[in-house]
C-alpha cells in the first residue's frame, strides 16, 4: 500500500441546521483513485469543496501528506477541482481557458505555450485550442476543463461527478480513458458520484456515503460482496436481501436458516452469535439455477419462477422460494427462459454474505 497522502480526520459541516458531513475520517493513499459514493444531497460536493478549500473546515482535520491544510487558502493546496459542470470561462477560447490558472501564478509566456500544448496533446484536444467552449461537444468540454485541472500539475486532483453530463455510451469510454491517464500520471485522484457502476469500475477505493456519514470504506470488491449494511447492499448494485437466523456457528462457517432451510455461509469472522436474526445477502448473479434437483443438497431451496427478461448479457428471473422472490441473473442468453415453473436454487457457501442488521 502506498503512504498516505490525503488525510481526513473526523470532519464536519453543518449548514444551518443542515449536517452536510458528520465526522468523516479516511486515508487517501498516494497515486490512488478514491470514490467518495452515495445518493443525492448526502455531502459528497460538500466534502470535495471542503477539501479543495471552498468552505472552511468547521471540525476535525485534512492533511495533505504531513501538511495539516485546515488554514491554507485555496489556491495554495495544491488540490484542484473539476466542477460538474466544467465552469469553463465562456468569453475565452479553450487555449486561453487552459492557460488561465498558469498566467495567475505568472509563469512565463514560453512556459505557459508549453505547459498547455503539452496538456492538450496528452487529451487529444490540440485543435480545440482557439474555439470557445460554446463551439464543442460536451466530451470535449469535459477535457478542457480536465486540462485545466491537469496543467496546473496539482498534488491531488477533485473530480465532481464530471462525466454525468454525458450520454450513456460516451460515459463508457471518457470513464475508462480517464482511469488510464490517472494511472499513467499516478496523481492521487478523488471523485464524486451517485453512479455505483461509475464507482465500482474506476476506484482503487470506495467510501460509500448516506446523510453525512461515511457507512463502509473499501475495495470495490468489498463494497460490492462485503457490505456492512443493508443501504450499501442495497445502493450498490442488486442484492436478495433475506431475512434469516443463526442456528449455529462453527469453525470455518455459520449456519443460517431461511424460512425451512438451513444455509451453510464461509464467513466464520462475522460478530454474530447463535439466535441473532440476521440479513442473508446474496448477488443475483451469484445463485445457480437447475431444472432438478442437485444430488448434493447443500443450499439448496426450492422456488418457482415468476418472470424472465432479457438484459443481454444475462436473463433476469423472478424465483418465488420462501417468503421472498428472489432475483436470479443466469449469464447464458442462447438458453432464453429455458427455466419454467419449478427449480432449484443454489446458494454458494462462499458468496453468500452475512449484514448483522435486520432487513
Ligand atoms: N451552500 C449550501 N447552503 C445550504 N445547504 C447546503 C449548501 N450546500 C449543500 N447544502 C445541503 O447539504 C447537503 C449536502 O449537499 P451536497 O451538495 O454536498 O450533496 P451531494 O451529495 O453532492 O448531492 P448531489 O449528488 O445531488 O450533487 C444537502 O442537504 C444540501 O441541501
Ligand atoms: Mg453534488
Amino acid at each position: 500500500m502506498n503512504s498516505v497522502h490525503l488525510k481526513i480526520c473526523n470532519v464536519a459541516k453543518s449548514f444551518g441546521n443542515v449536517q452536510a458531513l458528520k465526522n468523516i475520517s479516511i486515508d487517501v493513499p498516494k497515486g490512488s483513485f478514491t470514490t467518495f459514493l452515495g445518493p443525492s444531497g448526502c455531502g459528497k460536493t460538500t466534502m470535495l469543496r471542503t477539501i479543495a478549500g471552498f468552505y472552511e473546515v468547521e471540525k476535525g482535520e485534512i492533511y495533505i501528506g504531513e501538511r495539516l491544510i485546515n488554514y491554507v487558502p485555496s489556491h495554495q493546496r495544491n488540490a484542484i477541482m473539476v466542477f460538474q459542470d466544467y465552469a469553463l470561462f465562456p468569453h475565452m477560447s479553450i487555449g486561453e481557458n487552459i492557460a488561465y490558472g498558469l498566467k495567475i501564478q505568472k509563469l512565463s509566456a514560453k512556459e505557459i505555450k508549453n505547459r498547455v500544448g503539452r496538456t492538450m496533446e496528452f487529451l487529444g484536444i490540440q485543435e480545440l485550442e482557439k474555439r470557445n467552449p460554446g463551439q464543442i461537444s460536451g466530451g470535449q468540454q469535459q477535457r478542457a476543463a480536465l486540462a485545466r485541472a491537469l496543467v496546473m500539475e496539482p498534488e491531488v486532483l477533485l473530480l465532481d461527478e464530471p462525466l454525468s453530463n454525458l450520454d450513456a455510451k460516451l460515459r463508457m469510454t471518457i470513464r475508462a480513458e480517464l482511469r488510464q491517464i490517472q494511472r499513467q500520471l499516478g496523481i492521487t485522484t478523488i471523485y464524486v458520484t451517485h453512479d455505483q457502476a461509475e464507482a465500482l469500475a474506476l476506484s482503487d477505493q470506495i467510501a460509500v456515503m448516506n446523510k453525512g456519514e461515511l457507512t463502509q470504506t473499501g475495495s470495490p470488491w468489498e463494497i460490492y460482496y462485503k457490505p456492512v449494511s443493508i443501504f450499501v447492499a442495497d445502493f450498490v448494485g442488486t442484492a436478495n436481501l433475506l431475512k434469516g437466523r443463526v442456528t449455529q456457528k462453527s469453525k470455518g462457517y455459520i449456519q443460517a436458516q431461511y424460512g425451512k432451510t438451513f444455509l451453510r455461509i464461509d464467513e466464520p469472522d462475522q460478530d454474530v452469535e447463535r439466535g441473532d436474526a440476521i440479513t442473508i445477502c446474496i448477488r443475483p448473479e451469484t445463485i445457480d439455477l437447475f431444472k432438478k434437483a442437485p444430488s448434493d443438497q447443500t443450499n439448496i431451496l426450492k422456488g418457482k419462477i415468476r418472470n424472465f427478461i432479457f438484459e443481454g448479457p444475462h436473463i433476469r428471473y423472478w424465483v418465488e422460494a420462501g417468503e421472498e422472490t428472489l432475483l436470479v441473473d443466469v449469464s447464458d442468453p442462447s438458453e432464453m427462459g429455458i427455466y419454467k415453473d419449478e427449480v432449484y436454487l443454489r446458494f454458494h457457501p462462499r458468496k453468500t454474505h452475512i449484514i448483522s442488521e435486520k432487513v
